[in-house]
C-alpha cells in the first residue's frame, strides 16, 4: 500500500529540496522537517497499551506503545532523516543497513548492516529518501526479514512508480509513506524531476545527478 502525503508544509519543503540552488545545510534542515512530519503521519497506527498513571490528584488512564519501534536508515541518504524520527519517538532503537546502488547495473551493494535484537517484536522504520528502481528497499526490507522482521515500514521523500510496483510485488506486506510520486525514471535510474542524488544533496558530494 502508497501513501502519498498531502501535508501543506510537506509540499512547501519538497519544493525546497527539488531545487537545484538549494545548498547542503538548509537542504539538510529541509529534510529534517520533512522527516518530522512524515514520522508523525506513518506513527498513527502504532499500537497502544494501556497504563494507569498518578497525576499530582489522583489515578489516571493512560497509554505506552504497545510495541518497541526500531528506526533503519539506509546509508547514506537516509541518515538525513534519522534525528527528526528520533524527535518523534525518542525512545526508538536504531539499526543500519549500508547500501549502494552500482552506477551501471543499478542493482543495490551490501557493504553494512547492524541492528537491534529485537526486531521480530518490533514495528520497525526503513527510512530513506529515493525509492527508485527500489532496487534498495527491496534489498532492506529482505536484510530485515531475514532477521525476524515482521511489521514493517517504508519511509521515503520521493518515489517512482517502478520502485513502488517493485516493493508491491516483493514485500506487498510493506506499507509506504513518501511526501511525493514522481513521473519515473531517466536513463540512469534517477528519479524525474526527483531532486537528484539525496546523497550528494545532503553532504555535499558528486554532482548530484545533474
Ligand atoms: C540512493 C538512495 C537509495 C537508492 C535508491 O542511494 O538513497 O538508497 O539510491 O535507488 P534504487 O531504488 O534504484 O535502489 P545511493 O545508492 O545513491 O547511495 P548513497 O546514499 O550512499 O549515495
Ligand atoms: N538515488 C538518488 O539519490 N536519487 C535518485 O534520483 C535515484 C536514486
Amino acid at each position: 500500500m502508497l501513501s502519498v502525503s498531502t501535508h501543506p508544509l510537506i509540499a512547501h519543503d519538497l519544493t525546497l529540496l527539488r531545487d537545484r540552488q538549494t545548498k547542503p545545510d538548509a537542504f539538510r534542515r529541509a529534510l529534517h522537517r520533512i522527516s518530522q512530519l512524515l514520522a508523525t503521519e506513518a506513527t498513527v497506527h502504532l499500537d497502544l497499551k494501556g497504563r494507569s498513571v498518578r497525576t499530582p490528584l489522583e489515578e489516571a488512564d493512560g497509554w505506552h506503545l504497545e510495541h518497541p519501534v526500531i528506526l533503519v536508515p539506509v546509508l547514506r541518504a537516509g541518515l538525513g532523516m534519522i534525528d527528526a524520527f528520533l524527535d518523534i519517538i525518542p525512545e526508538a532503537h536504531v539499526g543500519h543497513i549500508g547500501l549502494y546502488r552500482n552506477e551501471d547495473t543499478l542493482q543495490p551493494v551490501e557493504y553494512y548492516s547492524k541492528y537491534p535484537d529485537a526486531l521480530a517484536a518490533a514495528d520497525v522504520f526503513i527510512l530513506d529518501p529515493m525509492l527508485a528502481t527500489g532496487g534498495s528497499a527491496a534489498a532492506a526490507a529482505n536484510i530485515l526479514k531475514r532477521q525476524g522482521a515482521r511489521r514493517l515500514r517504508l519511509i521515503t521523500l520521493v518515489a517512482a512508480p517502478e520502485g513502488v510496483r517493485m516493493m508491491e510485488e516483493m514485500h506487498p506486506d510493506i506499507v509506504i509513506h513518501t511526501a511525493s510520486l514522481d513521473h519515473g525514471l531517466n536513463e540512469k535510474g534517477y528519479i524525474v524531476p526527483g531532486l537528484g542524488d539525496a546523497g550528494d544533496r545532503i553532504f555535499g558530494t558528486g554532482s548530484a545527478g545533474a
